[in-house]
């Protein structure tokens, strides 16, 4: 199938890529001529495992292409998918002018039979507004049929989450749209749930907002454990082999960060705002997960008694581990509230180093954890890199002016830290 992907962000990219490798033909589309450039010589402008390899290989192939010309994207292609960005605007609602933009800018190009598929995070109805937009633009009066087909990939697993996912969601209006979808997405013998447009619009954000409200009632637990000395981690595992509760997306820790729940919880409140439905829960969740943040920094004040012209050694400043991606992570707000108090900074994370350099000033960067620890007041884990895992702590403890660890992310026992003599202060477990 001739595809089109307009928007090379992490969606799109994802997405151009795999289809490409199932064997469509796909053109991926982005205004930001540089990137294009990067991406025709098979480089990838952010990092996930395995995506640069696929790309490459695929145009290789000659399936995968890109361009900063949307008509011509629109005219080679029968399916195209919106991809764009959708950020917050300040009272929290999705600001939509680049779906809108796209729409139009598709709609002035269609020159046959074309489906126009959402496939960025939108609030449930975009959907009408998208088809109105096209509808007025399409001087040529050309058929066409809209469908919603949201993604569930999560960086850093991105490539085998779209290979083997869980399900597809096609929200569509026409039989022909559903055909075009179903056999587009066929081979990967995954459950299709195919349904009206608001219903699969509703599909993704209901989906980011339960997994989010997940992490914020695992987290209000481990304050309830904190008080009583019991243990987030066994609470956790109880629970979660309840079938209907599940284990995953149960660990407490400083929260969730990222490119997409803080974004769709904010959303999410916002449209429902609208509709006239004060939706308290997900306000609730989303009050719980910044509160985290703090409690952390209260931990690291706490144990050190005075943050007075200490050094601190950060590990981990992506929002989550196998991303380069700094968006809304947790390491920013609290790195930003020890400066306030005139902490010295000096962190390590794998990969996403750059990219927090470009949002935060003042902050040593390091070349390994060890370069890090060194005549550190303490060591903060805040990304549970695996790399993290498997630290050299007699190292560690050697390095470090005071023996004293805090754990966001619950990575090490807390008896096996104490018997290697280190203060060791976690989430939910005493
Ligand atoms: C999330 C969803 O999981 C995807 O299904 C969805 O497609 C994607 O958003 C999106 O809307 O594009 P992602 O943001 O990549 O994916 O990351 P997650 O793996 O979901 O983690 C989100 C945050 O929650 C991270 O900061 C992670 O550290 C935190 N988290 C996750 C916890 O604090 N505890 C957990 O138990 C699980």
């Amino acid at each position: 199938m001739n595809i089109a992907v307009i928007g090379t962000g992490y969606v799109g990219l994802v997405t151009g890529v795999c289809f490409a490798d199932l064997g469509n033909r796909v053109i991926c589309v982005d205004r930001d001529k540089q990137k294009i450039e990067k991406l025709k010589k098979g480089i990838s402008p952010i990092y996930e495992p395995g995506l640069e390899e696929l790309l490459r290989q695929n145009q290789n192939k000659k399936r995968l292409f890109f361009t900063t010309s949307l008509k011509q994207a629109v005219r080679e292609s029968k399916v195209i998918f919106i991809s764009v960005g959708t950020p917050s605007k300040p009272d929290g609602g999705a600001d939509l002018r680049y779906v809108e933009n796209a729409s139009r800018q598709i709609a002035k190009a269609m020159n046959g039979y074309k489906l126009i598929v959402e496939k960025s995070t939108v609030p449930v109805e975009t959907n009408k507004w998208v088809k109105y937009t096209l509808h007025i633009n399409n001087h040529r009066k050309v058929k066409f049929d809209i469908a919603s087909n949201p993604e569930f990939l999560r960086e850093g697993t991105a490539i085998s989450d779209f290979m083997n996912p869980d399900r597809i969601v096609i929200g569509v209006q026409t039989k022909k749209a559903r055909d075009i979808l179903v056999k587009l997405y066929r081979s990967l013998g995954a459950p299709i749930i195919v349904t009206d447009l608001n219903s699969a619009e509703l599909i993704k954000h209901a989906s980011n907002s339960f997994l989010a409200a997940k992490i914020s009632f695992i987290n209000a637990i481990s304050n309830i454990c904190e008080k009583v000395g019991a243990d987030i981690t066994k609470v956790a595992e109880a629970m979660g082999l309840d079938k209907r509760i599940g284990r995953d997306f149960l660990d407490a820790g400083v929260g969730f960060g990222g490119s997409c729940f803080p974004k769709d919880v904010a959303a999410f409140i916002n449209i429902s705002q609208k509709l006239g439905i004060d939706f308290k829960l997900l306000k609730a969740v989303r009050e719980i997960n910044q509160s985290q943040r703090a409690l952390l920094f209260k931990k690291i004040k706490d144990t050190l008694r005075s943050l007075n012209k200490k050094t601190i050694a950060i590990l981990g400043l992506s929002f989550k581990p196998n991303t380069d991606n700094v968006r809304n992570a947790p390491a920013i707000d609290i790195i930003k509230l020890l400066q306030k108090k005139g902490v010295r900074i000096k962190a390590f994370d794998p990969q996403a180093i750059k990219k927090a350099s470009l949002v935060m000033s003042g902050i040593k960067f390091c070349k390994n954890v060890y370069e890090t620890a060194k005549d550190a007041d303490a060591l903060v884990i805040i990304t549970d890199w695996n790399e993290f895992k498997e630290l050299n702590l007699y190292r560690i403890k050697k390095l470090l002016k005071k023996p004293v660890i805090i754990d966001g992310r619950n990575i090490y026992e807390p008896k096996e830290m104490k018997k290697l003599g280190f203060k060791y202060v976690s989430v939910g477990r005493r």
